[in-house]
């Protein structure tokens, strides 16, 4: 396995070990052709995960460009791709394409597109580069349509790792507006094992996917109930809301993911005391 990254919210010390693992990692940018195409001729890829992207609300908010340039990426890849040996590319697509919900659960063929903001509209676009490489060059894909996922490796950019990091040192929450807007939250082993098993059993081929937790907690019930669960002495501090891109409601139809998972899919309260007690995440915030 061979994972290019540019390390611009990356890390190294989150990838595994090099050594006595079949593993290999390339300092490299997706938005670049030629550093692509050196790697990409270098190796024989049977299938493809394109995952890179800029992230995180307020990012993606203050370099709008660099969102842009994300478009590249998805060109340079499906160019490299289509006529290689690669059998099937996989795109991180996000819940944000719904934009603005016209209506809940959102539905992966039914509910509109409403992206506005560049995130938002880039990863549309790159939805339809995935369908029309599929389309031109028979390049097989699946897109993932991820919603908001947490766990121990993530970065304090995300509100629940960002909230529960103030908990945990007893620090004020802070929440953007009044904390009415709603979300639904995904463990991180949710959706690692739904992509795997989508990999390894070649499932939904051609087609899209909500990979997300349908429970719906609103911002504010979410940072009481991690300061109830860590039995905090935070307080919760509110600020002006963002500009834009904060949308008020997302919620999945996730019969596809439940039923490829055919497990139950980990609670919140479960999700935030295994972050609580994952030694890497405490060290990550100096604990
Ligand atoms: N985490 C979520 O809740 C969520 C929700 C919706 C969509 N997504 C999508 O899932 C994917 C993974 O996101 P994540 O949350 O794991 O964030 P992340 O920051 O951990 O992963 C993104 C990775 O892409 C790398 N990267 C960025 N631009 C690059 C470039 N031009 N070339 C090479 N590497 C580059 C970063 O260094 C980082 O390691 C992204 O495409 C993101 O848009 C995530």
């Amino acid at each position: 396995m061979v994972v290019v990254d540019n390390l611009s919210t990356g890390s190294r010390s989150k990838l595994p070990d090099v050594q006595n693992t079949n593993f290999t990692f390339i300092h490299a940018d997706v938005n670049i052709r030629r550093d692509m195409s050196t790697i990409m001729l270098s190796h024989k890829f049977d299938a493809v995960f394109h995952f890179a992207a800029v992230v995180g609300v307020q990012r993606t908010q203050q370099q709008p460009i660099d969102v842009l340039r994300d478009i590249e990426g998805f060109q340079n890849l499906l160019e490299l791709c289509k006529n290689s040996s690669v059998k099937k590319v996989f795109f991180s697509s996000s819940s944000e394409v719904y934009g603005e919900p016209v209506e809940l659960p959102q539905h992966e063929h039914h509910t509109p597109l409403n992206s506005r903001v560049p995130y938002a509209v880039v990863k549309n676009v790159g939805e339809c580069f995935f369908k029309s490489y599929q389309q031109t060059y028979g390049l097989p894909y699946t897109i993932f349509r991820f919603f908001n996922t947490y766990g121990p490796d993530q970065s304090t950019d995300f509100v629940v790792a960002r909230f529960l990091s103030a908990a945990l040192k007893n620090e004020p929450i802070t929440i953007y507006g009044d904390g009415s807007q709603t979300r639904t939250f995904t463990y991180i082993d949710d959706t690692v094992d739904t992509c795997v098993k989508i990999f390894e059993h070649n499932l939904l081929t051609n087609d899209v996917i909500n990979i997300g937790n349908d429970r719906i907690l609103s911002i504010k019930e979410l940072a009481e109930l991690i300061i109830s669960l860590t039995k905090s002495k935070s307080v919760i501090s509110y600020l002006p809301p963002l500009a834009d891109g904060d949308m008020s409601r997302r919620q999945p139809d996730n019969h596809k993911m439940r039923t490829i998972l055919n497990r139950n899919l980990i609670e919140i309260e479960e999700g935030i005391v295994r972050m609580a007690h994952d030694a890497q995440f405490l060290k990550h915030i100096g604990l």
